[in-house]
């Protein structure tokens, strides 16, 4: 089983600039709660307990400020810094020391997931022991993702924004490795955009025979947050589903209590933290 996940939540986000000149994009709403959270509730979702966050150099401070460490959600959170972005491969590099030997989940921070089988999808992911697989998801749009070809879970091509695409399954931003993904990612070369890709990580898997796909269903939805247009999208869903369900997608505390992680004293704790707010009234209806 994984039970380690690293969050990529650096970035310029120069699409949503202005509004990421001085805040990470990670750390704007998306609806009611910080975008971090939403990436964060997928690892607990797969029972990852033990998160390592990569942070631009400068913005620690900032993160800290909303998730010092792991203690409210009863998690392991560390972070590092990334001194410029180099890809998201950098991170397998960068995470060396808390990868050790194990395998390991690593989820983009603007990357919004949802649906009704999510955490059956995501039990079959932290299955793998030998290889990586990607998590796959059908678009209108493939030409702007990175686009897989499969035959049923097993995958045949792989390629970055092709003009022509063979299918319409993009290549979400949820991956899982072994442990030969250090290896790997050290052996990458930078792409003429002057970055490692995660494409050519997941080409060494396939080469290997070694890469595999699940999918989000019919049912579920994948939310790629990296445009001002795709992050008030995302925000219009999160509030539709929130107000029509009366359920709180991504609430940290609710996810952690029901991995039996925390107690409701913890919960309580929580509430001190956040202040009187909605999310602090939707945590006391939880425990009430
Ligand atoms: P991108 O969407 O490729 O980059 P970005 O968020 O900086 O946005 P823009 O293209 O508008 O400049 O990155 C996807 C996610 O991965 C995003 O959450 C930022 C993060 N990231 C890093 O933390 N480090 C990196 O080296 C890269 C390339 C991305």
């Amino acid at each position: 089983m994984i039970t380690k996940g690293i969050i990529l939540a650096g970035g310029m986000g120069t699409r949503m600039s202005p509004l990421t000149k001085a805040v990470n994009k990670q750390l704007l709403p998306i609806y009611d709660k910080p975008l971090i959270f939403y990436p964060l509730s997928i690892l607990m979702l797969a029972k990852i307990r033990n998160v390592l966050i990569i942070v631009n150099k400068g913005q620690l401070d900032q993160y800290k400020k909303l998730i010092p460490d792991g203690k409210r959600f009863g998690m392991k959170i560390n972070y590092i810094e990334q001194d410029k972005p180099r890809g998201l491969p950098d991170a397998f590099i960068l995470g060396k020391n808390f990868i050790k030997n194990d395998s390991v989940a690593m989820i983009l921070g603007d990357n919004f997931f949802y649906g009704q089988s999510l955490s059956k999808m995501l039990y079959e992911c932290v299955k793998i022991k030998n290889g990586a697989k990607v998590v796959l998801h059908k678009v209108s749009n493939p030409e702007k993702f990175g686009v897989a070809s499969v035959n049923g879970k097993k995958i045949l091509s792989l390629k970055e924004k092709p003009k022509k695409p063979r299918s319409k399954l993009a290549i979400t931003g949820l991956y899982f490795f072994d442990n030969k993904v250090i290896k790997f990612a050290k052996e990458l070369k930078p792409s003429r955009r002057n970055e490692l890709e995660i494409v050519d990580l997941l080409n060494k898997y396939k080469k290997k025979k070694q890469l595999s796909a699940e999918f989000i269903g019919r049912g579920g939805a994948w939310l790629d947050t990296g445009s001002i247009e795709d992050f008030y999208k995302t925000s219009n869903f999160v509030s539709s589903i929130e107000n029509l369900q009366g359920f709180k997608i991504a609430c940290l505390e609710e996810i952690s209590l029901n991995n039996n992680w925390i107690t409701k004293k913890s919960i309580i704790q929580s509430i001190r933290f956040y202040g009187n707010c909605e999310y602090s009234k939707y945590l006391k209806r939880i425990i009430s």
